[in-house]
């Protein structure tokens, strides 16, 4: 037999050997990806079935309050643990994979988009808050250009669109978060819906007088805004990489004081930043309405971004408020918590 042949037969049968191997790690990998869909079946229904049972009870606890005083000890602590045990899962559900909400659905389809570990939910978050990054620093860059360099409705055009396109994003990757367990606010995610249809509206608005009249100052918010959304991203980035390098999430965060302080520094930073924006939608919104009398309605667009404005700005402001206070609050229980 001649040499080159043996040399094939002998790499042949280690190939060979070599794929008998590959086989049967993979019948392994495929029985434990078969185990683990079953245990994440049986976790779904056994917390359902808990969470109907807490449903239940915490209705016959509210009927039990009128009772004895002597109750009222036991009764309080079962409310506590039944608030804890809805946290807890809420926390396990962010594991396990559930069906996409109306919207994923419409976009994605049913496709599962659960990570279901720590490390890959937090990457996710990562490139999340990396990419709304870059498209604010482009869309910073294009606002300046048109505010400063060119007047002309196309590149208006093409900004409105990007805008569009970037809060579109934003909703999709908002709803895997929420569904992968952030505590996003829904008024953030009904803002980037908001803020895309009043790009779409802004795109359709013709080249008019009211247009021209508008133009200007649309565009200097939206140069602002940018800059501010940078300033908010690096602030939840930061945020993000200290938790990430604590271990630590959410209710958590109350124990760990480097954390508490930097993200405190880093709020009172950003907020006069924050109020000055909302402020800037309310005045956005005022001079649209007035405008929009002025001119017997002739456009509609005029009253429609300036309701857009108006809703924005109550939204933001009310929910930013709200935010601060919660922070605040959970900063004044902290002695009780530690
Ligand atoms: N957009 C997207 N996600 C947001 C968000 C926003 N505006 N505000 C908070 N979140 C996310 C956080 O990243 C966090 O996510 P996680 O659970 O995955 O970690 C979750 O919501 C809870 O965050 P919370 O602790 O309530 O707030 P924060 O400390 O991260 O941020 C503010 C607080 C006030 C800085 C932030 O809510 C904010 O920037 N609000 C103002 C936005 C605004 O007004 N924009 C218009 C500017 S002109």
């Amino acid at each position: 037999m001649p040499d080159d042949l043996t040399d094939v037969l002998e790499e042949w049968k280690c190939l060979e050997e070599e794929y008998q191997k590959i086989q049967e790690t993979h019948r392994q990998y495929l029985q434990k990806l078969d185990e683990i869909s079953k245990l994440q079946n049986n976790c779904s229904t056994s917390i359902s079935r808990q969470q109907k049972r807490l449903k239940d009870i915490s209705v016959q606890v509210k009927h039990c309050s009128n009772g004895p005083s002597e109750d009222f000890r036991s009764l309080n602590e079962i409310k506590e643990k039944i608030k804890t045990r809805s946290n807890a899962f809420f926390e396990m559900e962010a594991f396990l994979p559930k069906k996409n909400g109306l919207y994923l659905n419409l976009v994605l389809g049913n496709v599962n988009v659960t990570l279901l570990s720590k490390q890959s939910k937090f990457a996710y978050k990562d490139e999340y808050e990396k990419f709304k990054l870059c498209a604010t620093v482009a869309l910073l860059l294009f606002s300046f250009m048109c505010y400063f360099f060119v007047n002309h409705r196309v590149f208006d055009a093409i900004l409105n669109f990007l805008l569009l396109c970037y809060y579109c994003t934003l909703t999709i990757r908002e709803s895997v978060l929420i569904t992968n367990g952030s505590r996003i606010k829904g008024w953030w995610v009904f803002h980037h819906y908001i803020s895309a249809f009043l790009s779409g509206v802004m795109l359709t608005w013709p080249d008019g007088s009211l247009y021209k009249a508008f133009r200007n100052q649309f565009l200097a918010y939206s140069l602002y805004q940018s800059f501010v959304q940078c300033l908010q991203c690096y602030y939840q980035s930061g945020c993000l990489y200290r938790l990430r390098a604590l271990g630590e999430r959410h209710n958590m965060d109350l124990t760990v004081e480097g954390f508490q302080s930097w993200m405190w520094k880093g709020l009172t930073f950003l907020l006069p930043f924050l109020f000055f924006g909302h402020f800037w939608q309310l005045v956005n919104g005022f001079c649209l309405f007035r405008m929009a009398l002025l001119s017997d309605l002739s456009e509609w667009q005029v009253l429609m971004c300036g309701l857009c404005f108006l809703i924005l700005f109550m939204g933001n402001f009310f929910t930013t408020v709200a935010v601060v206070r919660q922070k605040l609050k959970s900063r004044n229980q902290k002695p009780k918590n530690l």
